[in-house]
């Protein structure tokens, strides 16, 4: 038992590592392509969250049309009605800690939402803006 609980804290502290490297990478990016960037924010993650756009298919949703404006609760996607759960670590300690999944769902979303991939800088943002809650 011990050792699992072991390993557990072992493999939970890999992951938030991965998480953190992962935003490293993406400051050093955004570093390279804006000389004023200094840290990513919250405020321009929520904007960036909250704002609807024209997007797949022709409609105007936003990050919250499929996760929701509470993160710490479970939502609908927009498009098959399916049951998403929270993206919040508070309650789904398990977010943000497979940055393959990350990267992935990241890549699809800003296509759902903003017909383009992200920049790293809106990554680097709306991560950290998920984190915060
Ligand atoms: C059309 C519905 C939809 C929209 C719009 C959407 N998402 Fe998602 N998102 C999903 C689904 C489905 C998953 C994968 C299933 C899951 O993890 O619950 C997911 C997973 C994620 C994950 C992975 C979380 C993890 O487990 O580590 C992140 C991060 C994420 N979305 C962020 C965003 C951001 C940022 C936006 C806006 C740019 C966005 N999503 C818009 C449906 C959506």
């Amino acid at each position: 038992m011990k050792k699992l609980l072991l390993i557990f804290i072992f493999a939970t502290f890999c992951f938030s590592n991965e998480l953190n490297t992962y935003l490293n990478s993406l400051k050093q990016e955004a570093k390279t392509k804006n000389s004023n960037f200094k840290e990513f924010s919250v405020k321009r993650g929520e904007e960036i969250f909250t704002s609807k756009h024209i997007g797949k298919k022709g409609k105007e949703i936003a990050c919250t049309s499929c996760h929701g404006i509470d993160l710490t609760k479970k939502n609908e996607n927009y498009f098959t009605a399916k049951e998403i759960e929270p993206l919040s670590k508070k309650v789904n300690p398990t977010r943000l800690t497979d940055v393959k999944k990350v990267k992935k769902w990241l890549r699809r979303n800003f296509k759902d939402v903003y017909n383009r991939v992200g920049t790293a800088q809106e990554k680097g943002d709306v991560l950290v803006y998920i984190l915060s809650k």
